[in-house]
């Protein structure tokens, strides 16, 4: 007996398991209809807050002309359905990040949804960039400039790597009209552990170094390629790397960190740079499903 697990890159031990229960995400892989819930799934979106993911929800299933289906359980991590587009959200910082994938990407196996792909949309501080810059990610850096996402398994350090889908990226960039009011770029982004020392700022409650110091790391860090810094790409590439899916990083920028560490933007300004991310993937998905 084993309960559906189609994919051979995904843990050998789940094709014995009766049932794998999604604890997280509150769906079980016998005791929900996971094939009928979830089976015509095409593109995975995920971002940080749950009322963020249940606005671009809602606008995904209004200009595709959709249905729209609130699947949160609990209050961990919101789920909505907008047709084939799944928006999930994901919480801020890799531990969080990984938990809600292990069990969406063992959710769409369950469910034998084909071709999917998973696109994180968030917002992150911009290198070299204007506030409201959209950038498409090439790979996900660690604070070393490392293109992985290592992880402590048994004791041992595991090594995934973080190159994003250019596949991906490129048909994301392709189905863009060139009078969207904004700016996209492509870059490589600095996926960090920490929100202040470790993404160089000098206004967290601890700070052992200048400013010269700051910018020195943040100038090297630019040369390495990189125009944006968050929290979560490298998770969403190393294990959509590692379950053979294709994925894209698309984010917004709130601030340029060679200029400013604090984001000071009005509720206004927030709230109309973070459709931005949004739209870019409206637009991509209207194309891939014929409605542009
Ligand atoms: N998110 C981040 O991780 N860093 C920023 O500077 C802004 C948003």
């Amino acid at each position: 007996m084993n309960n559906n697990c189609h994919s051979s890159n995904l843990n050998p031990h789940l094709k014995s398991f009766e049932e794998d229960t999604l604890f997280h995400i509150g769906f079980s892989s016998t005791h929900d209809d996971l094939p009928e819930m979830f089976g015509d799934v095409k593109f995975v979106c995920m971002g940080g807050t749950s009322s963020r993911m249940k606005i671009y929800s809602e606008r995904f299933a209004d200009e595709l002309k959709m249905e729209w289906i609130d699947y949160t359980k609990g209050e961990r991590y919101g789920i909505f359905k907008a047709g084939p587009v799944l928006c999930i959200s994901h919480g801020i910082g890799k531990p969080s990040a990984s938990i809600v994938l292990h069990e969406v990407i063992k959710m769409v196996n369950y469910a034998g949804c084909q071709d999917v792909v998973f696109i994180r949309m968030g917002t992150c501080g911009g290198i070299d960039c204007e506030a409201g810059t959209v950038v498409v990610s090439d790979k996900a850096l660690d604070e070393m400039l490392k293109p992985e996402y290592n992880l402590h398994v048994l004791g041992k350090v595991v090594t995934r790597p973080t190159q994003l889908s250019h596949v991906l990226a490129e048909d994301i960039l392709s189905s863009q009209s060139s009078n969207n009011g904004f700016n996209i770029i492509r870059g490589n982004t600095l996926c960090t552990s920490d929100f202040f020392e470790g993404q160089a700022r000098i206004d967290g409650a601890f700070c052992h170094y200048t400013e010269e110091d700051k910018m020195e790391y943040l100038k090297k860090v630019r040369n390495a390629g990189v125009r944006n810094i968050e929290m979560e790409s490298a998770v969403v590439a190393g294990l959509c790397n590692a379950a053979n899916i294709k994925a894209a990083v698309v984010c917004v920028t709130l601030l340029d960190r060679l200029k400013t560490d604090q984001v000071t933007l009005t509720h206004d300004q927030l709230m109309k740079y973070e459709m931005r991310p949004m739209d870019v993937i409206l637009a991509f998905v209207s194309k891939k499903l014929g409605k542009q």
